[in-house]
């Protein structure tokens, strides 16, 4: 597939993960991000695909795709280091430091019982708050298929016309 056909809707009928063997065609209603030696290379990519900002991430050996803005603020989760809490991979975002699991978006964080004697921190989690999207590798071919879970994810504000119209303005003052 080629480069102008990135951001284009599928509908073939099989599906594939990460974690599954490589499928001859796309997932239905998946879109083509991309060739996946460029992303490989690239370890990040972000991009508008059918009104929605992804990152696309190549890490240790996987790819993971999620809204590219942070549920806590919006922040620009694409410059986020990867590192690994509680033996979670999470992606820190920049802004404030937020960590979000790469495989399902939960927000991890650390508290202290001070019941507990001497008071240790211990990793919880406030439960999925990005939306997190599956990856197909089709053949070289890298398809993302939306995560259509019903109701609201906090990261979704980010991914609506009115959060871009006040990033709009903001970027305009930005400029002046
Ligand atoms: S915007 Fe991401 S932690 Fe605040």
């Amino acid at each position: 597939m080629s480069d102008e056909d990135k951001g284009k809707e599928t509908s073939s009928s099989s599906s594939s993960s990460p974690a599954t063997p490589p499928s001859a065609s796309p997932p239905p209603s998946s879109y083509f991000v991309g060739k996946r030696d460029d992303i490989v290379k690239a370890r990040r990519v972000t991009m508008f695909v059918n009104g929605r900002d992804i990152l696309v991430v190549y890490h240790q050996g996987v790819f993971h795709a999620m809204d590219m803005r942070c549920y806590h603020s919006g922040g620009p989760l694409e410059n986020g280091d990867i590192e690994e809490f509680n033996g979670r991979l999470c992606i820190v975002c920049p802004w404030h430091k937020y960590k979000i699991t790469l495989a399902e978006g939960e927000a991890l964080y650390q508290a202290v019982d001070p019941a507990q004697k001497p008071p240790k921190p211990q990793w919880l989690s406030k439960g999925v708050k990005q939306r997190i999207h599956t990856v197909s590798d089709i053949n070289g071919d890298i398809f993302v298929t939306f995560n259509n879970i019903p109701g609201s994810i906090e990261s979704d504000f980010y991914q609506t016309e009115k959060f871009r119209a006040t990033l709009g303005k903001t970027d305009k003052k930005t400029r002046k």
